[in-house]
């Protein structure tokens, strides 16, 4: 019995295990950080919009949520509407995401619930060179991933790293291809945080709010549990 006992105790280590994939690195990203946000907001508009959607978004809360003012927001995030109630839609139609990509391109709505920030952090630093894939990328968090490297410009050329086990190559990792895309190396984290900032953000923008409001009712409690005191106090004195 203990023994039944015990494995069952250790499932959720096989469970684990079994899930495959690479290590994941943590993101660092906080959705209390608005100027991240903000940069989030701007490389997302920039580099993704032109192929997925966030179509549960309006360019109107993103603006009021991140504190961006409407002609800012006009003038660097809203390229793809002309109103800020619009909805946050890519302009590629399902029909194109099919015939170049093969697939329809999912929407980031709620990308950061269902994958998680850590992977999509992993995911974006880990794209690097393979000769034999359509784009000339793969993955290491998305085997054979059908997206092109995007963010190539920012990140200068990753190649694979391999270590040898029982004289098999296994590809463990990437690494910087030259001097250019080391001196990235920074700069880059920094870009992809704000992203995965962004990404969450958007999954969950009640969060920021929440962060907002939570050090007032906290405050409130306080202030009340001090009256209430004083109001307990005064009771008592009248009933002695
Ligand atoms: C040129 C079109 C294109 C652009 C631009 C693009 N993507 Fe993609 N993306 C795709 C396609 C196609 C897939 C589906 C890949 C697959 O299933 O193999 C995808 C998949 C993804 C996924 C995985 C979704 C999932 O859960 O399976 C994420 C996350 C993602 N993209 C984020 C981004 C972000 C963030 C940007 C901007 C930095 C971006 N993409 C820019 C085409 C694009």
């Amino acid at each position: 019995m203990k023994r039944i006992l015990f494995c069952l105790l250790l499932l959720p280590m096989f469970a684990f295990a079994s899930g495959g994939g690479p290590e994941l690195q943590k993101s660092l990203n906080d959705v209390r950080n608005k100027a991240s946000l903000q940069n989030g907001a701007k490389i997302f508009v920039n580099y993704c919009i032109g192929c997925h959607s966030m179509k549960y978004s309006r360019f109107e809360r993103v603006g009021v949520d991140l504190g961006i003012p409407e002609d800012l927001l006009k003038r660097d995030i809203m390229f793809t509407a002309e109103k800020p109630g619009e909805l946050m839609l890519t302009p590629m139609t399902a029909a194109s995401g099919q015939k170049w990509f093969g697939k329809a391109i999912p929407d980031l709505s709620v990308v950061a619930r269902s994958r998680g920030t850590d992977w999509l952090y992993t995911y974006f630093m880990t794209f690097y060179a393979d000769p034999t894939r359509p784009w000339g990328v793969n993955n290491l968090a998305f085997k054979d991933v059908g997206m092109p490297h995007v963010l190539w410009e920012l990140q200068g050329a990753q190649k694979p790293v391999y270590h040898e086990e029982h004289g098999h190559k296994v590809l463990v990792g990437v690494e910087p291809a030259d001097e250019a895309a080391k001196a990235k190396t920074e700069g880059y984290r920094r870009a992809v945080t704000d992203l995965v900032n962004f990404l969450d953000y958007v999954g969950e923008p009640a969060k920021v709010v929440r962060w907002d409001l939570g050090w007032k009712v906290i405050l409130y409690l306080f202030i009340f549990t001090f009256f209430a005191y004083l109001m307990k106090r005064a009771f008592w004195a009248e009933l002695h």
